[in-house]
């Protein structure tokens, strides 16, 4: 049996079928693995373990090749919009002119909140963090559309395409409202004239005196920030959509989750994590040598933001297509001299060369940049992983949907090895002491 692995435990060989993926990738199915032998694998962080079939995303971390249903991330970088992509990456092809127009009236369609809606959104403090705010309101879009949200997949796959609508236009609304509220502004209406990126500036930055119109340098590298961020194949949120999906979970419900996962520092809230990074090395009056020094060590937690990656080994292919379009956003909005780009570049140039960082294959990820072209475009710093979340929202409805169609689907559920004590008896009170 050429193609089967074989694992030997306690002296008895058990074949293990191999499988091998539409790009050569390897992986030993041990699906009876636990019926065969008794045993279970053991894998903390998942790092070699495939939790599914997927059709969407391909990345070889080693090689930096990052690629949506086939298409490499360079040339839907180069050639396609956010809206488009989004589509393809939900879809699973490129949309048609006809299937293009139809799926930007939706979005425009839906734009606007349920002005009961808005209302839950006033009634958050105003410190509130806008990732508690955003997946609550994506969670409440449930309540909003109960006959989208059925978790009966069958009955939910049926109403996809306005579901998928639905949560990709709003999610926008939810944070540019969620915005306002948290500063007393007043709300901006979505204007049906606007394209999805323009519609998202002129929500968060027009004022009733003065419409914000943004440059095209500025919008189109919104665009392709929010393109790049479309999908990452089984990353935590990924993984966490999928995970609250196979239990029957509505798409709502899903995305929901993972923007809770999406908040956690060493996931997307890596790039608002750099900024602070940068400001307080810029307080210490270091220009970044001092604290590549620190990051090295390992001491307190001083880790080189926006630096290593779970996957890449390699420059993550992201970051090479940001950090030149964030150049020409820089010069549309005559930024030429900001301290913290200016320490960025030096960290870089420094981690680049350095013994600690290239052994451990430490480069540059998409968040070293990307909270650099935010903050240049006046995106609060706490609102950087909440447009993370807007760009990671195709690729967690199209898992969503992979999930729901499967027709084989079982409930995610690993096991574990139990390191607890072992039985006891029960203490009672009088004994405690
Ligand atoms: N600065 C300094 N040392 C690092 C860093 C870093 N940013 N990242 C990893 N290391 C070291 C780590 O200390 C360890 O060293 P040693 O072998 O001596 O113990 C080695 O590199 C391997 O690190 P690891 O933590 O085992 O690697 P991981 O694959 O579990 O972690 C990571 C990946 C992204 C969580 C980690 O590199 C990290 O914390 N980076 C900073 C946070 C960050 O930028 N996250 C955004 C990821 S990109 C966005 C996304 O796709 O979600």
């Amino acid at each position: 049996m050429p193609n089967n692995a074989v694992l030997t435990i306690e002296g008895k060989a058990y074949p293990l079928p191999t499988m091998v993926g539409s790009e050569g990738e390897r992986a030993v199915d041990v699906r009876n693995l636990r019926a065969q032998t008794g045993y279970i694998t053991y894998d903390d962080g998942f790092g070699n373990t495939g939790s599914c079939l997927s059709n969407i995303t391909f990345i070889d971390g080693e090689a930096g090749i990052l690629r949506y249903r086939g298409y490499p991330i360079e040339e839907l970088a180069e050639q396609s919009t956010f809206v488009e992509t989004a589509y393809l990456v939900m879809h699973g092809e490129l949309p048609t002119m006809n299937q293009r127009a139809t799926f930007s009236r939706a979005l425009t369609q839906h734009a606007a909140l349920h002005e009961g809606m808005i209302r839950f959104l006033e009634g958050f403090p105003p410190a509130s963090h806008p990732m508690a705010v955003l997946s609550s309101g994506l969670n409440s879009l449930g309540a909003y559309y109960p006959y989208l949200s059925t978790n009966n997949h069958q009955h939910d796959l049926e109403h996809f395409d306005e579901a998928a609508a639905i949560a990709i236009s709003k999610v926008r609304t939810i944070a540019a409202h969620s915005y306002r509220v948290s500063r007393g502004l007043p709300l901006n209406y979505p204007r049906p004239n606007f394209g999805y990126c323009e519609n998202f500036l002129h929500l968060m930055f027009s004022e009733p005196y003065k419409e914000y119109v943004p440059t095209p340098e500025v919008a189109s590298a919104l665009n392709l920030f929010l393109l790049l961020h479309a999908d990452h194949e089984q990353n935590c949120s990924t993984s966490t959509v999928r995970m609250v999906a196979s239990a029957g979970a509505n798409l709502f419900a899903s995305v929901a989750s993972g923007v809770c996962a999406l908040w956690g520092p060493l996931h997307g809230g890596a790039n608002m994590a750099v900024i602070e990074m940068l400001k307080s090395i810029h307080a210490e009056g270091d220009d970044g040598t001092k604290f590549i020094e620190a990051a090295k060590s390992g001491v307190g937690d001083s880790r080189l933001m926006g630096f290593g990656h779970r996957v890449y080994k390699n420059y993550d292919p992201r970051a090479k297509i940001i950090k030149q379009s964030f150049y020409k956003a820089l010069a549309s909005l005559h930024i030429k001299d900001d301290p913290l780009l200016n320490i960025a570049m030096k960290l870089e140039e420094v981690a680049l060369s350095d013994e600690y960082f290239l052994s451990r294959k430490l480069y540059p990820n998409v968040d070293f940049y990307s909270g650099l072209i935010m903050r240049a475009i006046g995106i609060p710093d706490n609102m950087f992983t909440v447009m993370f979340a807007i760009g990671r929202m195709p690729g967690w409805i199209a898992n969503w949907r992979e999930v729901a169609q499967n027709s084989k689907l079982k409930i995610y559920r690993p096991r574990q090895v139990y390191t607890g004590p072992a039985k006891r008896d029960f203490v009672t009170m009088e004994r405690r002491g």
